[in-house]
């Protein structure tokens, strides 16, 4: 990743990450040339890099889905008018038909911030329910290989002996709790997956992706996740709104890497990779106090750190073990945290002014 350089606007931040992903997927040859990709949630922070990667690699056809609920227009406003680039607005958790061949099928579609999950509990449950079952409708439909985005929240609040959690970790998840409209939706969104592989042999890949930041990652109160919410509370020098003491881990990705990890997971020329299930994150655990130190001071805001109430069922740690994604894909992440947040807080600064 190109070091930090004077942007002169939200989108070239975005670019130069593009270029960055693309350099790293043709060094291996990865290219989605000539496939025709359908992506549900293709408008959301995720969803919209790889729309513009496949778009800019020339995929024959980038057919994105999405209902905006917690994307927006602007993250795929510049491919509207791309040939390869088709947009539909949809709900996914209604079945829904392209009527023309697909070659892959990637689910990203479900909104991801906890504090979704208290607004939308139902919609987060029919999208990655009923959602994945009509996606893996479309794959059945015309032969297509079939891409799942779920997460490490399946692995619930693992015991410490289980952290740094691999992908063999069954889990240990509160199926009544605020988050189990995510939590347990994307458990059965894995199922419906391996429901489809083995009754109809639809080639299938999961990831479950660990807490990713970047450019274009929503603020605000309802949308906001940790990274996002530090970053503008920080900027308006506000009180950074830590919950509990703050001794809670994540590992934090940066989209350029997480991106490169999911499009390689959804190759389908890395055959070893079907059927598989593999954790795309960091191993570098960060406590939520050390981050909003870091932001505070790269920000250089004279923001206090606030504690605040710990949300019910947070979980305690979070560390991929990341074997899995080394092995069969080659793929292990590149950025350190600082370097990600140097071009993260800059993209914001444009956002909010
Ligand atoms: N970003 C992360 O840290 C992270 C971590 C773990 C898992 N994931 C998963 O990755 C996927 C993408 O996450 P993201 O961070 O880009 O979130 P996002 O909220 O930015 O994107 C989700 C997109 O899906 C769309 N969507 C939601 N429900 C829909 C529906 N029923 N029909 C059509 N479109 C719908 C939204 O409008 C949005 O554009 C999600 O499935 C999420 O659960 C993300």
């Amino acid at each position: 990743m190109r070091k930090l350089k004077e942007f002169t606007s939200e989108q070239e931040i975005i670019d130069c990450i593009v270029d960055d992903i693309k350099k790293n997927l043709e060094r291996s040859k990865i290219t989605y040339k000539g496939r025709k990709v359908l992506i549900t949630g293709g408008a959301g922070f995720l969803g919209s890099y790889i729309c513009q990667v496949l778009v800019e690699q020339e995929a024959r056809k980038v057919i994105c889905i999405d209902n905006f609920s917690s994307g927006k227009k602007e993250n795929i406003e510049r491919l509207l008018d791309k040939p390869n680039f088709t947009f539909v607005y949809h709900d996914i958790s209604h079945e829904f038909n392209p009527e023309e061949n697909i070659d892959i099928v990637m689910h990203l579609a479900s909104r991801a911030s906890p504090f979704e999950f208290e607004h939308h509990p139902i919609q987060i449950l029919k999208s990655n329910t009923l959602g994945t079952m009509n996606a893996l409708e479309i794959a059945r439909m015309y032969d297509a290989e079939f891409f799942y985005t779920s997460t490490s929240e399946v692995y619930g609040n693992p015991d410490p002996a289980h952290v740094p959690t691999p992908e063999s970790y069954w889990g240990h998840v509160n199926p009544v709790g605020p988050r189990s409209c995510y939590d347990e939706s994307k458990r059965a969104g894995e199922a419906f997956v391996k429901a489809y592989e083995l009754e109809y042999n639809i080639p299938v890949r999961i990831a479950r992706i660990f807490n990713t930041y970047g450019p274009r990652i929503r603020g605000g109160p309802l949308f906001g996740r940790v990274v996002a919410n530090f970053i503008e509370e920080t900027l308006q020098d506000k009180t950074i709104s830590v919950f509990g003491d703050g001794s809670q881990t994540r590992s934090f990705t940066f989209v350029s890497d997480q991106i490169e990890g999911l499009l390689r997971l959804a190759y389908p020329e890395i055959p070893q990779a079907r059927s598989e299930v593999i954790n795309i994150g960091n191993n570098l655990e960060t406590t939520i106090l050390d981050l909003a130190k870091l932001i505070k001071e790269l920000t250089n805001s004279s923001s206090e750190i606030g504690f605040f109430g710990l949300p019910k069922d947070d979980p305690t740690r979070r560390c991929p073990v990341l074997d899995k994604a080394r092995d069969i894909l080659n793929w292990k992440p590149r950025t350190q945290l600082v370097d990600g947040l140097k071009l993260t807080i800059p993209w914001f600064k444009f956002m909010i002014h």
